[in-house]
Parts: C-alpha cells; sequence; structure tokens
C-alpha cells in the first residue's frame, strides 16, 4: 500500500540513514491518514504496518523464543598479544592467513530478529543462547528496525541478528525525565536499554526511544550468496537495516591490533557506548572449518576496552570554592586503579547530586573515569552499605571565607557570596593569568596561591602593581625569576581588549565569546556603557551572556578594577573588525576537528572569525569546510560521507590567505 510505504520510507530515512526527508508534521500527517484508514477498514491491518510499532500490554511473562541456530557468545583478548595470539591460532588451526572484520562492539543487548516473506514476524532476546524470551511487540517500536525488508526480492526466511541499545543522549534526557519524576536514575544505557526491551507495556519500549545495529546473519535461505562477514553486512544494509558504519576489513592481526587502539581512544565521541571490538575472520567457510569450542567460537574474539569503572570507599567529601564563588563538593576515596591510572579524587556534582544518589561518607562507591575528563562518582553500592552512615549536608557559610553561602531556588550550585573570597580570588587569578587569557608565563598554580596567600594580589590589577620588593617576598624566587616574571607581566599588557576580557572570568563569557564582543564594540569603554541590547548583536551572545556581562560592569568594583588595569597601561583597546561581508570567508561555516601542527583550536577560530567565517561544534549538510588534524574522529568521517570540503592546515592557511 502507497501511504504504508511512504510512513516506512520516511522511518527508514530517519532513523537508519540518519537523512530526513520529511518534516514531523509531515511525518505525524501521513501517520494519523493511515490510522484513519485502519479504523475504517480494519482488514487492512497486518502486522508490518507501521501502526503497529505499539502494540497492547503483554498479559504474563515472555514466551520461549528458540533460535534457528544458536547465538554463541564471544571469548576475550585483553591486549595485543591476546589478540596476537587469536591470530596465531586461527592460522594454526585453518592453514590460512586469513582477512578479519573488526566491528565495534556495542553496549547493549543482543537480539534476534526473524523474517518470513520479508515481515518482521518474531523477535527475541538472546538468553541462554539456544533459547530467549519472545519480545515482539517490544522489538516492533524500535524505530530503525525494518518491519519490511527492503530487499528487492524478500527471502523466504532470514534471521538477523545485532544489539538494541540507548543513545547517550537519549540517555541523558530518560534519566533527566526520571529524576523530575523522582525515580532513580538508571546506571548506564546498556541497563536502561535491557529493562527497555522486557517491558510488558511495549508503549514503555517505545518511550525508550531505543536503537538498533544488525552485526550477522543467524540463518536465510540465501546463504550460499553470501561468502564473507563483509558481504553478510552488505546484505543485512540493503535489506535496510541499520549497520556501524566504522566496521573495517583488516588483512592483519596487526591492522585489528590498530583499529582497537583507535577506538580505545576515541570511544567517547561517539553517541553510543562500546566496550571494545569484535574481531572475525571474514570468509564464512573459514569459519566453518575454524568451528566452536562450547558457546565460543573459535573464528571471532571480542577485545575487551580497559575497564573505566571501579569500586572503592568513599573516605571523605570535602567542599572547594571555584572561579565564581561555586561549591563544589569532592569525593576523597581509598585509591584504586581505573584503566591503568590511580584515582583518589573524584567530582560529586553538587549537592542535589549527592542526595539524589543517596551518596554518603564511609560507602563503596563506583566511580567512573572516561576519557580525559575528570572522574567521577557514579553512585552507592548500596548492599555493601554497614550500619548508619551520616546524610552529607552543604556547608551554610563558605568553607573558606566563611561568608554566607546562597542557594538560589532552582539551581543546582551553591556559591560563596563574598566576590572578595580568596578562594575565588585564587582561581580568578590563575584564570587571568592563563594561555588563553593573559597568558603570564611564570606565574602558575603554585605562585598564584603564594600571591594570594602573602596578601600580594587583591584583586586582578594588582598583577600589574607587584614591585621587585614584593616578587622578592615570595618564598624561592631569586633575582633571575622576578627578571623573567617583570618581563612577561609588562609583556602582557599589549594583549589587547579580547584576551583582557576573556581573562575576567565573566559568567558564560570564554574566549570566542570575548573576541566577538572586543572586535565588535571596539574598546572597554564601548563594552562599558552598553546596553544589553548592544551586546546581544554579537555573534553567539544571548540573553543570558548579555545579562551577565551587564551584571559584571554594573559592579562598582569592577569598574574600578579596569580602572585600574587601564592606569597600569593594560591595552584595552580591539581592532575593529572588518565589516564582516567583506571577509574572504564570509558566510562559510567551518568545523575544527583533530590537533592541527602548527595552529591552537583558538587561533584557528580567530583566523575564521577575523576573515568572516563562522566556526561550529559539529558536521552537518550546513558545514562549508572541515579543517582537520591529527586524529580527527567522528566528525571527519561525518563530512567524508556528507561530501564537504576537507582541509589540512596547510590548505586552511591558503584559503584564509596567511
Ligand atoms: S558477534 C559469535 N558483533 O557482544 C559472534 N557481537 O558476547 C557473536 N556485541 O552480547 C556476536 N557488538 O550482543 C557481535 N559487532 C558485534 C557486536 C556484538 C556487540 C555483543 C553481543 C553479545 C556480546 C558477545
Amino acid at each position: 500500500m502507497e501511504l504504508r510505504a511512504q510512513i516506512e520510507d520516511a522511518n527508514y530515512q530517519y532513523h537508519v540513514l540518519d537523512n530526513p526527508k520529511l518534516s514531523d508534521a509531515q511525518y505525524d500527517a501521513l501517520l494519523r491518514e493511515l490510522l484513519d484508514l485502519e479504523s475504517r477498514y480494519p482488514e487492512l491491518v497486518t502486522p508490518d504496518s507501521p501502526t503497529q510499532r505499539v502494540g497492547s500490554i503483554a498479559s504474563q511473562r515472555f514466551p520461549a523464543y528458540e533460535h534457528l541456530r544458536p547465538m554463541l557468545s564471544l571469548p576475550n583478548a585483553f591486549d595485543a598479544s591476546e589478540l596476537r595470539a587469536f591470530g596465531a591460532r586461527v592460522r594454526k588451526l585453518s592453514g590460512a592467513d586469513p582477512s578479519y572484520i573488526a566491528e565495534l562492539k556495542i553496549d547493549g543487548l543482543a537480539i534476534s530478529l526473524r523474517y518470513e516473506e520479508g515481515t518482521l514476524m518474531r523477535g527475541g532476546t538472546r538468553g541462554d543462547g539456544r533459547v530467549g524470551e519472545e519480545v515482539t511487540p517490544n522489538l516492533r517500536t524500535v524505530a530503525s528496525i525494518p518491519l519490511r525488508l527492503r530487499s528487492k526480492s524478500a527471502p523466504r526466511m532470514l534471521e538477523a541478528r545485532g544489539e538494541v541499545y540507548l543513545r547517550k543522549s537519549a540517555f541523558e534526557m530518560l534519566n533527566a525525565q526520571r529524576e523530575k519524576q523522582g525515580a532513580a536514575p538508571f546506571a548506564n544505557p546498556r541497563n536502561a536499554a535491557a529493562g527497555g526491551v522486557r517491558q510488558l507495556d511495549p508503549k514503555l519500549t517505545a518511550a525508550r526511544k531505543l536503537a538498533f545495529f544488525a552485526y550477522g546473519i543467524g540463518n536465510v535461505d540465501e546463504l550460499e550468496r553470501i561468502g564473507t562477514q563483509w558481504e553478510a553486512l552488505d546484505y543485512l544494509r540493503d535489506a535496510g537495516f541499520p549497520v556501524n558504519p566504522y566496521i573495517k576489513r583488516c588483512r592483519s592481526i596487526e591492522d585489528v591490533i590498530a583499529y582497537c587502539e583507535v577506538w580505545e581512544r576515541k570511544r567517547d565521541e561517539l553517541d553510543y557506548e562500546i566496550d571494545g571490538v569484535v574481531v572475525k575472520v571474514d570468509e564464512l567457510a573459514l569459519q566453518k572449518v575454524l568451528g566452536s569450542v562450547g558457546k565460543d567460537p573459535r573464528w571471532a574474539t571480542a577485545y575487551k576496552f580497559k575497564a573505566r569503572e571501579a569500586r572503592t570507599k568513599l573516605l571523605d567529601i570535602i567542599v572547594t570554592v571555584g572561579r565564581t564563588g561555586t561549591l563544589n563538593p569532592n569525593a576523597k576515596l581509598q585509591p584504586v586503579q581505573i584503566g591503568g591510572v590511580t584515582v583518589s579524587n573524584a567530582t560529586l556534582h553538587n549537592a542535589e547530586y549527592i542526595s539524589s544518589h543517596d551518596i554518603r561518607v564511609g560507602d563503596t562507591v563506583v566511580v567512573m573515569r572516561a576519557g580525559d575528563v575528570i572522574p567521577r562518582v557514579v553512585g552507592p553500592v548500596l548492599e555493601e552499605r554497614r550500619g548508619r552512615l551520616p546524610v552529607f549536608a552543604m556547608p551554610d557559610t563558605c568553607p573558606v571565607c566563611g561568608s554566607a553561602v546562597d542557594h538560589p531556588e532552582g539551581e543546582a550550585m551553591s556559591r560563596c557570596t563574598n566576590a572578595a573570597c580568596p578562594a575565588q580570588t585564587v582561581e580568578r587569578l590563575k584564570h587571568f593569568v592563563s594561555r588563553g587569557a593573559m597568558d603570564i608565563e611564570g606565574i602558575g598554580d603554585v605562585l598564584a596561591d603564594q600571591l594570594i596567600e602573602l596578601g600580594l594580589v587583591k584583586d586582578l590589577s594588582d598583577v600589574y602593581r607587584l614591585s621587585d620588593a614584593d616578587l622578592e617576598r615570595v618564598p624561592r624566587t631569586g633575582e633571575k625569576t622576578v627578571a623573567n616574571l617583570r618581563r612577561n607581566i609588562e609583556g602582557s599588557k599589549r594583549r589587547g581588549l579580547a584576551r583582557v576580557l576573556a581573562g575576567l572570568g565573566i559568567r558564560f563569557v570564554g574566549s570566542i565569546t570575548a573576541r566577538a564582543l572586543a572586535e565588535d564594540l571596539g574598546d572597554m569603554d564601548a563594552l562599558m556603557n552598553a546596553e544589553t541590547e548592544d551586546l546581544l548583536r554579537s555573534e553567539g551572545v544571548g540573553k543570558e551572556v548579555a545579562t551577565s556581562v551587564r551584571l559584571f560592569f554594573d559592579q562598582a568594583e569592577n569598574v574600578q578594577m579596569i580602572e585600574r588595569l587601564r592606569s597600569a597601561g593594560v591595552d584595552l583597546s580591539a581592532p575593529k573588525r572588518k565589516h564582516r561581508e567583506d571577509g574572504a570567508l564570509a558566510g562559510k561555516t567551518f568545523v575544527l576537528t583533530g590537533t592541527l601542527p602548527a595552529l591552537s583550536r583558538d587561533e584557528a577560530s580567530a583566523l575564521i572569525v577575523n576573515a568572516g567565517g563562522k566556526v561550529t561544534g559539529s558536521v552537518s549538510k550546513k558545514t562549508d569546510y572541515v579543517v582537520a588534524g591529527e586524529d580527527p574522529g567522528s566528525k571527519f568521517v561525518k563530512a567524508r560521507e556528507l561530501g564537504i570540503s576537507i582541509l589540512d592546515e596547510n590548505a586552511f592557511r591558503k584559503l584564509v590567505g596567511t
């Protein structure tokens, strides 16, 4: 039927190809039309109709689902040498030196789907590999699972296998929603996906917005036409299944190892969790020769990434004060190894987080360290809580200066109300002298602490009033250090308004926004006198930013501090931007990815913005250029898929004319 095909096609464009052709409203209109038709002619309703994605509540537990061929599990390899051992065994047992397919190991749950004459009839979980649970109505709600195959001639029978998972973005939304409703948040996307598939009411499954990747064929009556795993994936893709785009054919185990290393580093760039790489001998005939031992195939293995979670004891909660006065609770932990790094501190975010997760000092807690972000406490292991532990309370006075703490209604963070709080001053000072701001080499964390402690710096402008005698009072600063510092401090006076502004630590004003404001307004006086509406004209400045800037300059002590910077000779002007439309890159949108050989990200952005171009964070059809350095990641892949021009640093410099 025309209408049904149209709807399923829109679904496929949206959920499998990630390239919607219809607006949400158009889609809804079609679906409503179909629902209406089917309610008038119920005999038209068949199980593969798009209206059947959400069915009715199951009466009891789920029926058994027998797999046509057993769903095997995978032996593990934990490092390169174990991967080499796997390769050596494959070569020895098969007498061949085969190619491998490397696939991301999606962290969800394995399912199998049975299509008869092209229509999805049944679907079930893996269970013990032989029999699982039939959860067909729930699987129908997964939008990227085809209800009908798209192949030109449908096979009589096909069993497709793959992983149902939850995107990280959907997971975060789901948890935010649950917290609002007072329900306990899920620990990770896998648990949320697995729970979702096993709901009695398919409406609840549908609400989780699960996704699917197909990775194998259990059985198909045309199996003899398919000679390799690579062809099996092609077959599945042609049939309308989503297949992960990062699969790779590898000629040797060394290629496999390189692939594993790349993805262990880049896993955080994906919008779904992966916990390793699955390596499969490509040739199906060879797979057969190799066979399996028990449930473990000898033709495949799973390289497991290093664990990023560990359990340890929460020894104490220490509250520190940040640059903007926020009170930050930090966990002091019994030191524990996570992914090769010893972790003894982790963030607890805020008081709200601690109470909603019921985290208490003395608990065994799960700690996670993902990529290069700060380790965080995921939650307590309640089964291991012994006796009564005290509930944590945020202090109501600042732990550093003793002033009152404010906790604005609706905000997660508590703040110290004293703008002159030494904890805030020291953080502000560190930020002010950092590389993206005034870039004063020699004033590192230690010296900054000492300058505040000795009372030599009370506000940022004091940096420019330090006498040689002042500097000599600091322990371990000799004549030479003092001379160097002098020179660096002097030199920093010429950085210009954008850098000063970035250094002031105004809430929401980072280096890019600071540059936009500086160049649009031209000098500090214009900025201090600007109305909110004037500020809003700058790129990247919305209401929140504009209000924050106004608030900063409405405070007399800030204005006085700026006047002291001025009288010390700090340059508070900016080259006014050439009119944007005149720039060489006027109207062009750029995305930066990877590390460029010579330019920092800020420098590259500045070149683009100065030439009238725009920098955005993610690649879409609206992107004109992607500037890619070393280790470019998923943005690079996406750009290639969309056919967007990709520039290296040299080509980029040519384009901007430097
Ligand atoms: S193949 C014999 N490929 O990992 C082959 N499994 O124990 C068996 N998984 O729970 C599976 N991504 O659901 C295969 N690309 C992938 C996979 C994958 C994730 C899961 C699978 C199973 C576990 C393997």
